[in-house]
């Protein structure tokens, strides 16, 4: 297993395999994935592959000079429960806390318990809900070190 922090300019092959995930994961939705990652500040995408075959990734992006969003991440069905998402929230809050970044947040939907305890287990308190019109999101934020 590969697992490798991605900075601009992002190749468009990882660009690709992020879209086929994303789209494995929850079929055909407006990802803004090109429009975020070269328009929003210092952004990152997280990869784990194997053999040349992307099976996790997350992106973020700054939200101000010390906030930072983690925004979007997938992992394979099929590769489930080993830990990959656990990896790459770890190394993303490793990168941040060695930069300016004072603060991490994130959102899940309120019905994604995976992705809740996910962000409990790594120190992600909730602190709002935001309300869309097809949606109810929970907010997280954590304090870096
Ligand atoms: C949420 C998701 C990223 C978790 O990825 P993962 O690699 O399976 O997670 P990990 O193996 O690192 O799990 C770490 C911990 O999170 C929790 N967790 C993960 N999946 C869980 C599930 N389905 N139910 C309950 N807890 C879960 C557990 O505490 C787990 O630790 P454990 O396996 O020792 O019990 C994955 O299920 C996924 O891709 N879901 C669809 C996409 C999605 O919802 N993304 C979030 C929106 S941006």
């Amino acid at each position: 297993m590969e697992f490798e922090a991605h900075l601009p300019p992002f190749d468009d092959r990882l660009l690709g395999s992020v879209r086929d995930l994303a789209f494995l994961v929850w079929g055909e939705f407006d990802l803004d994935l090109q429009w975020r990652l070269s328009s929003m500040p210092n952004p990152m995408v997280l990869s784990a592959s194997s053999s040349g075959h992307l099976l996790a990734f997350k992106c973020g992006y700054a939200l101000t000079q010390t906030r930072y969003y983690s925004w979007l991440g997938a992992v394979h069905p099929d590769h489930r429960r080993q830990g990959l998402a656990s990896r790459l929230t770890e190394m993303q809050h490793a990168w941040l806390a060695g930069r300016a970044y004072t603060a991490v947040e994130t959102a899940a939907d309120k019905d994604n318990t995976a992705m809740a305890a996910l962000n409990l287990r790594h120190g992600f308190v909730p602190h709002g809900l935001r309300t869309e019109p097809q949606r109810i999101q929970i907010l997280y934020a954590k304090q870096l070190p």
